[in-house]
């Protein structure tokens, strides 16, 4: 009885001295920004200020608008489990970081696993010098010239979105049927490929996509583990894509671009650069530009281009299904251009202004990729304040929470194109408040060409149909907290309608 009672004591005594070192250990960090005289959130021990995100009950965009509505602080410091993070509020700060000293500040936080060579070798996941190389050749394949080469490709995709709109009218799940265009505007630019995506429901790069952006347990612990603790990444071996679909497409499109090199035929693609620089022997030798490099940088615009192009092209659908006024003043706007030249051209589509207000007001509200990231490089004292911020601090860009500031954007949760009557730059003019696509040498290198699907497949819809809620569609639009990028929990339901012919 009396070694039973013992083994009992012993026994809590180990767990109460593990429970203690356990905690002693998570919360050593938790008075880093008090030392640095620094406003911060109170931390729990072992999540820090993360438990929300951490438990997937909301977006990281969302979680980081509340922190930015809770103080009027220029920056405010927080902790992701035990690591302590910096968030900047105040806009000419944000430019600072972004723009002017972004040399201190040029790498994201994520991960870029040495295991898996395509996912560390993908524009968005590199690190520098090496992102910087390859940042300045990759980004000749989007200036005016290949854009204009390429909006021939997307116009006739364009034109195959609304055949099968004209298939399939009624209630459709828009965002779905907006990613089938993306895609095949991407597959067809950037490799001269056909995904089929309209005529095959069974599409495999349309079932890739799906299974990259799909909301399930794994994809959110993975890129919760690759945005914000990148070093299990290293640990565990963890590949942010299924094996399956990066294997399919690796395969996709390395061996279109083996028959590229084999043949030596041109696509006036993305993938003639590719080939290009693996061709160029100094730039191959100095940053090993081989097929896994070459291919990671076509996985890369496929990823990140057909997602946030449908997202745009889909919540101004959905925008405009609520709004008859706004989606009739497009449709004049459309009209007019459309009788004037005969059919959408690229100098038109560029021209639309109301086309761009609508656009611009979609990404204020909706920006997919709703935060920017960067980590400090070298030591960073923070001008007019005491602060320095040291190598390695994560720091945060609440960009969800600037966009519905209504310091800068009054009524924010009001769908309102004329905020954009005087253009994007009139609100970025002493600091950065608007930001969908980032800003700085990391600012996105698709924005020309998403600006161009998004608005060639808007212009396109509503030159033939009309857009009008359903029964489904959402009053406000919930957001997926299983995934880093703004997704609705539902779709995007709406019912298309042919419009009527107008009399002559
Ligand atoms: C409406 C569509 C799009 C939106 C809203 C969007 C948004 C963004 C944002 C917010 C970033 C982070 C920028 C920063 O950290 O400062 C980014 C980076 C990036 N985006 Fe996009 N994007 C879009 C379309 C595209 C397309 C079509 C491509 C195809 C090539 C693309 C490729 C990339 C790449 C490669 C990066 C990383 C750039 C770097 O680190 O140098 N994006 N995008």
């Amino acid at each position: 009885m009396l070694l039973t009672s013992s083994w009992i004591i012993d026994f809590v005594i180990i767990i109460a001295t593990i429970s203690f070192i356990a905690y002693k250990y998570a919360t050593r960090k938790f008075d880093y920004w008090r030392k640095r005289n620094v406003y911060h959130l109170k931390p729990i021990p072992f999540i820090g200020n993360f438990k929300d995100v951490g438990l997937f009950k909301i977006t990281i965009g969302e979680w980081l608008k509340k922190l930015y509505d809770s103080t009027d602080e220029p920056y405010f410091g927080i902790f992701v489990y035990d690591e302590p993070h910096l968030v900047i509020k105040d806009p000419k700060l944000v430019k600072q970081i972004l723009v002017k000293d972004a040399n201190y500040f040029m790498d994201r936080t994520n991960a870029a696993p040495e295991h898996n060579q395509i996912i560390a070798n993908m524009m968005f996941f590199q690190k520098s010098p090496k992102w910087k190389a390859y940042r300045t050749k990759v980004s000749p394949a989007f200036t005016s010239g290949k854009l204009k080469l390429m909006f021939h490709s997307i116009n006739e995709i364009s034109k195959d979105l609304n055949r099968y709109l004209g298939k399939n009218l009624g209630d459709l799940e828009m965002k779905e049927v907006c990613a089938k265009f993306s895609t095949d505007a991407i597959a067809r630019c950037a490799f001269g490929l056909n995904s089929h995506c309209f005529e095959d429901e069974n599409s495999a790069f349309r079932k890739c996509g799906r299974r990259i952006f799909d909301f399930n347990w794994r994809n959110g612990i993975i890129q919760t583990a690759y945005f914000f603790r990148p070093h299990w990444v290293t640990w565990l071996r963890l590949d942010f894509f299924e094996r399956e679909v990066s294997d399919y497409l690796v395969d996709a499109f390395s061996s279109v671009m083996t028959h590229r090199e084999k043949t030596n035929i041109k696509g006036n693609d993305f993938l003639d650069l590719l080939i290009d620089l693996k061709k160029n022997q100094d730039f191959r030798e100095k940053f090993a530009f081989e097929t896994t490099e070459a291919t990671a940088q076509a996985f890369q615009f496929f990823v990140a281009g057909f997602e946030t192009t449908s997202s745009t092209i889909s919540y101004t659908l959905y925008e405009l299904c609520k709004r008859p006024k706004y989606q009739n003043t497009l449709r004049e706007e459309i009209k007019a251009a459309m009788a004037k030249d005969g059919d959408i051209t690229y100098e038109n589509l560029m021209g639309m202004k109301y086309l761009d207000m609508c656009v611009q007001e979609t990404l204020r509200m909706y920006p997919v990729l709703p935060f920017l990231d960067r980590r400090c490089n070298t030591e960073y004292k923070i001008p007019n304040s005491d602060l320095v911020i040291e190598k390695g601090l994560p720091v945060y860009i609440p960009m969800f929470g600037l966009h519905f500031d209504e310091k800068y954007f009054p009524e924010p949760f009001e769908y309102k194109p004329e905020r954009f009557e005087n253009g994007q730059s009139a609100y970025n003019k002493d600091g950065l408040v608007f930001l969908p696509f980032g800003e700085g040498p990391r600012i996105c290198i698709g924005e020309r060409f998403g600006l161009l699907a998004t608005k060639l497949a808007l212009v396109r819809i509503l030159s033939e149909f009309e857009v009008v809620r359903n029964m489904q569609t959402p009053d406000v639009v919930e957001f997926d907290p299983k995934t880093f990028i703004l997704q609705s929990k539902v779709g995007l339901p709406m019912k298309v309608k042919k419009l009527m012919p107008t009399p002559a």
